[in-house]
């Protein structure tokens, strides 16, 4: 696979086609994952619950996404690096700058944050001195506090409406993707028709220009019950390569995420 960039995400937008993203947190994961034909590898903050084993993302710090990230960009062959900000690593644009460089060098190629328009700044910053922004609506993890829960966002008219705003808003101070997790199917296919870059969405369905999951969801390992969104690869392959491989097809031919897989309004 040749070096997946920003611009090839693009033209697959502007083609109308799917890309495929999946989490790796090491480089032999990270080999089969991109291996496979996944275009977008994210080092997610989800390691905090995945590998670390907390029940939030919070613990997380911007010490473990490098480490990964660097273990990461040894073993991928070629897929676009996404790097997760950890919780409170961006509450100023000056903290977000300096953060979001240890993750460049880590080999991250473009930073991902969670939040809203109050990120516009942010994202202007970054974008000025060469750091591609990635923002992350809807259920953004680091607030389940504020959420009271994993919950689906952007069900009320208002919520929806300021999410589709956020996202034209962060478009225009310079984001260059943006991940929507659990929302209802018709708010993230308004988002995804209404920005010109590409959208990756988690619980989001079947609208958006690419899918994720997280790694050891998709593979059937994480302990305890599945969230709606997921699908369990290994159950119809025999190695790991091949239930990815299945993957990144079902995502391309639109037969993942399924109607079951989706919140509707
Ligand atoms: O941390 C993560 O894995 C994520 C995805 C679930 C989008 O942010
Ligand atoms: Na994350």
């Amino acid at each position: 696979m040749a070096n997946i960039t920003l611009t090839t995400l693009n033209k697959i937008k502007q083609n109308k086609e799917k890309f495929a993203t999946l989490t790796a947190y090491d480089a032999t994961f990270a080999h089969v994952v991109s291996t496979a034909g996944v275009e977008v590898i994210l080092v997610g903050d989800s390691l905090g619950m995945v590998l670390q084993g907390n029940d939030s993302t919070l613990p997380a710090t911007i010490e473990d996404m490098c480490y990964h990230t660097t273990c990461v960009a040894k073993g991928n062959q070629g897929s676009l690096i996404i790097a997760d900000l950890p919780f409170m690593t961006f509450d100023t644009p000056a903290n977000a700058l300096k953060n979001a460089a240890k993750l460049m060098r880590a080999g991250a190629q473009v930073v991902k944050f969670e939040g809203g328009r109050w990120l516009c700044e942010t994202v202007q910053q970054l974008s000025r001195n060469g750091i591609p922004s990635c923002v992350h609506l809807g259920l953004t993890p680091q607030s389940v506090n504020v959420f009271g829960g994993y919950k689906v966002q952007g069900r009320e008219e208002q919520a929806a409406q300021t999410m589709l705003e956020d996202a034209k808003a962060l478009e225009q101070a310079g984001a260059s993707l943006f991940v929507l997790e659990c929302v209802p199917s018709p708010l993230a296919q308004a988002i995804t028709e209404s920005v010109s870059v590409p959208v990756i969405g988690i619980g989001a369905g079947a609208a958006t220009d690419s899918q994720v999951l997280v790694l050891h969801d998709m593979l059937g390992i994480s302990p305890g019950k599945s969230p709606r969104f997921v699908k369990n690869f290994m159950a119809e392959a025999d190695s790991i390569q091949a239930a990815i491989e299945n993957y990144v097809a079902a995502v391309k031919s639109r037969t993942f995420p399924a109607a079951e897989h989706e919140f509707k309004a």
